[in-house]
């Protein structure tokens, strides 16, 4: 256990990114509430999360981790659920495939409802108001009354959430998650797709693995595991009031786990030395992120390991690259071998979002899918020349046909991202987007696969 740490240590540290509540009271009551509600997830689930993940930093597995940007009330819908779990499937099985390795699927859902932002207030013709920091904390529409934090927000958040996880639990275990079923979602997806002949071939190959383990009396029936999936949640531990009251000391070992969600990370804007959100961070037994962003040194990445994993668990720390695709191939080795000499076991994993949003002519923030796909090139090219384990992946995206990311193989213009542009925050990818992003992927672990057989020979 951490030692002087205790939920709300991160109270007498510095803290950027949260809102100033201007109803003490009604903040005490609302987090009462919270503290009274049963946890979402089992401190034993976060365990076998870390265990999941070991095996990603010993470069025998590769995570999954997608969903949206920002969740919302609005949205909140159980098709706009089912939809993105079905993508992030068909993206694992793809993958799996491709790498012979498991993958390890984790949401960006059931509680990714706070959002950082680069400026306190927004400015909309002429008129100045506090900026929009989530569904749990304020109101997207632009007036002053909607953007006072209202800290009720936050039990209609963990009501959303809870729901929500009850659905992914009951589709990944209820046969939902069926894997000859997954294959054919997406050989029906792909038939309607232009780039479909592209990958066919990865795809008839699936086909006719799952043909030959079911002539083997290997299919659903005789393997129930092939009808069910684990899959575990997680968001950006950024609204602290919430996370410390889902904080709770497990019974079985007497540790602190953050029972939000299975797995937490801190953002780029929060990760600085000092920060209230790395003391928080600190003292839960969940598995951890930290996103990586151009102004990190390697000195402090190593100071903020030695702060957040002193004991060196491996599985517990994935470090989130999000440079942007011009800068991956020049920034990042730099962190990565000083990470590598120091031997600190990490999953580095790759966000191939957050530093490619460009703002369209027509006033859209967008991000060019061959920017995405150009940042997961530099991130292997990075890997393969170090000779480490390019991880995993980290992208905001939706089941749903939407138009946010300019590009792609079904090609999204810049004149119609106003189709069905529905985020709360930033763009995510389309599911066609998403399974393209697989099937780009797969190629590279399929490549660093064959590399590895080749050293080993
Ligand atoms: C995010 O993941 O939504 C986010 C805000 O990322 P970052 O902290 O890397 O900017
Ligand atoms: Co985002």
């Amino acid at each position: 256990m951490a030692a002087n740490w205790a939920p709300d240590s991160w109270t007498s540290h510095e803290a950027r990114q949260l809102p100033d509540y201007p109803d003490a009271a009604a903040l005490t009551a609302a987090t009462d509430t919270l503290r009274s509600y049963p946890p979402l997830v089992f401190a034993g689930e976060a365990r076998n999360l870390t265990a999941e993940l070991a095996r990603v930093a010993a470069g025998e597995a590769f995570l999954l981790q997608g969903g949206d940007c920002a969740e919302s009330f609005a949205e909140f819908h159980p098709n706009n659920i089912r939809d993105t779990f079905r993508v992030i499937l068909q993206m694992a099985v793809v993958l799996t495939y491709a790498s012979k390795l498991p993958v390890v699927k984790l949401g960006r859902m059931a509680g990714q409802f706070a959002k950082p932002r680069s400026a306190g207030t927004e400015t909309i013709d002429g008129v100045e108001l506090p900026s929009y920091r989530g569904d749990n904390v304020n109101d997207i529409g632009f007036t002053a009354e909607s953007r006072i934090p209202d800290p009720k927000r936050m039990v209609q958040g963990y009501s959303q959430s809870a729901a929500t996880l009850n659905l992914l639990r009951a589709f990944a275990q209820g046969g939902y998650a069926n894997l000859a079923q997954v294959h054919r979602w997406t050989l029906d997806y792909m038939g309607r797709s232009p780039w479909a002949k592209k990958y066919a071939e990865t795809a008839d190959r699936i086909g006719e693995a799952l043909d030959f383990m079911a002539a083997c009396g290997i299919d659903p029936e005789t393997v129930p595991q092939l009808a069910q999936t684990s899959f575990y949640t997680s968001h950006e531990a950024l609204l602290l009031p919430y996370e410390e009251a889902m904080t709770r000391q497990d019974s079985l070992t007497g540790d602190w786990y953050d029972t939000s969600a299975h797995f937490l990370w801190i953002g780029d804007r929060t990760r600085f030395e000092g920060s209230a959100h790395v003391e928080f961070l600190r003292g839960i037994g969940n598995p951890i992120g930290v996103k990586c962003g151009p102004t990190l040194e390697p000195d402090v990445l190593l100071r903020l390991l030695d702060t957040l994993n002193p004991g060196r668990v491996p599985g517990r720390m994935t470090l989130i690259t999000r440079y942007g695709h011009d800068k991956i191939e020049a920034g990042f080795p730099k962190l990565l071998r000083a990470v590598t000499r120091e031997g600190h076991p990490v999953i580095w994993s790759c966000d191939p979002m957050h530093g490619n949003v460009v703002k369209a002519a027509n006033g859209y923030k967008t991000r060019p899918f061959d920017r995405i796909l150009a940042e997961v090139r530099g991130f292997f090219a990075v890997h393969r020349a170090e000779g480490t384990h390019a991880g995993g992946i980290h992208a905001e995206m939706t089941g749903q046909n939407v138009t946010e990311c300019t590009g792609g193989a079904i090609d999204v213009t810049e004149q119609s991202l106003a189709d069905r542009y529905h985020t709360h925050c930033d763009p995510r990818l389309n599911a066609g987007q998403s399974i393209e992003l697989a099937f780009l992927l797969a190629e590279m672990l399929n490549a660093e696969m064959a590399e590895r057989r080749k050293v080993a020979a």
